[in-house]
């Protein structure tokens, strides 16, 4: 499984790539505004920054726009930034109809703001590279988020669609763990829920017991 960081934050980026285990970035309107990130220009800027932070990953960057023309138009600007540009398209009619546009034009795509299998049936028929189910905002709803990341990885095996399902939405570490379990292809997460992946008390007792004997020899 794929470890994407699901943020605007340029230091938290970085962090999470020193760590050697970053394998992308995924941002959206709401993450950029809240790093104070205004206009086009600047907004742009910034997704070539990511880019070169992460330069072997896939970077997220969404259009928005609801009409075809206009996301054909955006997402044609976002990909030629540059060649790691993932276009991200939500889950609506002329959104899908701008995925099969992009994928059938060499343009990579993120379906965003997915909530059922039916929608993600529909972003792998248009050909989009990721599939993007939010799922603690389905669990927030008082639904089970991961219950549907089954369901999508049982529907594209069977299926034979090659759509990589990106979990997103994440809240916790145990969110990644099921993540796996369940055959997502990729995991989007805040730096928090990756760092909380190390924790264990087992392993700080252990380790201050072991510091504490290298002394005796040391
Ligand atoms: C996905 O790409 C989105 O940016 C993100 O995961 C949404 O998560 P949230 O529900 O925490 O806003």
């Amino acid at each position: 499984m794929k470890f994407f960081i699901d943020t605007a934050n340029l230091a938290q980026i970085k962090e999470a790539q020193d760590l050697g285990i970053l394998d992308g970035v995924t941002t959206n309107p709401s993450l950029m505004a809240k790093e104070g990130i205004k206009g086009k220009a600047a907004v742009e800027q910034h997704y070539k920054t990511i880019c070169e932070i992460v330069p072997n990953g896939d970077i997220s960057a969404e259009v928005v726009s609801t009409d075809f023309d206009t996301i054909i138009k955006e997402g044609k600007v976002l990909a030629a930034l540059h060649k790691n540009i993932i276009v991200k398209v939500p889950m609506i009619k002329d959104g899908v109809k701008a995925i099969k546009w992009f994928t059938d034009n060499g343009i990579a795509t993120n379906c965003t703001l997915v909530f059922s299998a039916g929608q993600a049936i529909l972003a792998a028929k248009a050909g989009a590279k990721y599939v993007s189910p939010f799922i603690g905002r389905i669990d927030d709803s008082g639904w089970d988020g991961m219950e549907l990341i089954h369901q999508i990885r049982q529907i594209y095996d069977i299926q034979g669609y090659k759509t990589e399902i990106l979990a997103a939405s994440i809240r916790y570490p145990n969110h990644i763990i099921k993540c796996a379990e369940a055959g997502a292809n990729v995991c989007t997460c805040p730096l928090d829920s990756i760092l909380g992946l190390l924790k264990h008390p087992l392993t700080d007792i252990g380790l201050a017991k072991f510091l504490e004997d290298a002394k005796k020899f040391a």
